[in-house]
């Protein structure tokens, strides 16, 4: 008797723990509707959900005036997925859902001029645009995902709030830079890229 009530004390709280938090929020999926893993369990390449005008999202290369990129853009090669990132969540759920904010970091492949943690942080570069970039320090959840109708199923638009006032804008690509522009976000779908493990990576 004991024993059942236990079980059934234990179902009860992990029914109530499991729930989503009163709104029932939609997770995000990859491109092949499979939910999107918040934080160490796989990384993803993110690709443009609109094919044929360039990859991926990576590093810039360096231009002659910087002894290192650290500019995240979009890669010109068409076949090119870019570079896999981490999307992680502080909230203890194991997939992450539209609207929850996240931090993001690049995670393989990574310039040795490059502090890791690669984190993505925007950078404001008035008067010409708010820039994503790259830095190790940890700079909060800034980044959130809404669903994208515009090609296809399991399409998203990456939302950037700026920490300090809460002004939110969607990601877009200018002069193959992703930066924060309302015209023209940037559509994209998450590639699944390699299943992580302590102390390296290995292909799915
Ligand atoms: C490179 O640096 C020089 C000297 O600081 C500057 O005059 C020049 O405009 C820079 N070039 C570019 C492409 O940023
Ligand atoms: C473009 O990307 C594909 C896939 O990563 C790669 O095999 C190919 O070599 C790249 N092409 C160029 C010109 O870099």
């Amino acid at each position: 008797m004991k024993i059942i009530f236990l079980a059934f004390f234990f179902l009860l709280f992990f029914f109530f723990t499991t729930l989503p938090s009163t709104t029932a929020a939609d997770f995000v999926y990859d491109e092949d509707g499979d939910e999107v893993f918040n934080g160490v369990t796989i990384n993803y390449y993110i690709v443009p959900a609109l094919r044929g005008r360039g990859g991926g999202l990576e590093l810039g290369k360096k231009t002659k005036n910087e002894t290192c990129s650290f500019y995240v853009v979009q890669s010109r090669n068409d076949t090119s997925p870019g570079l896999p990132a981490l999307l992680r969540s502080p909230e203890f759920v194991p997939y992450l859902e539209e609207g929850m904010p996240f931090r993001i970091r690049f995670d393989e492949e990574i310039p040795p001029c490059v502090r890791q943690p690669a984190i993505w942080e925007v950078v404001d570069e008035f008067p010409t645009s708010w820039s994503v970039k790259v830095s190790a320090y940890e700079n909060g959840e800034a980044f959130k995902l809404e669903k994208s109708e515009k090609y296809g199923p399991y399409a998203y638009k990456f939302v950037y709030c700026r920490p300090s006032d809460n002004v939110c804008g969607y990601l877009g690509i200018k002069n193959r830079r992703l930066v924060v522009r309302d015209e023209n976000p940037f559509i994209v779908k998450f590639r699944k890229g390699h299943e992580i493990h302590f102390g390296g990576a290995s292909i799915v």
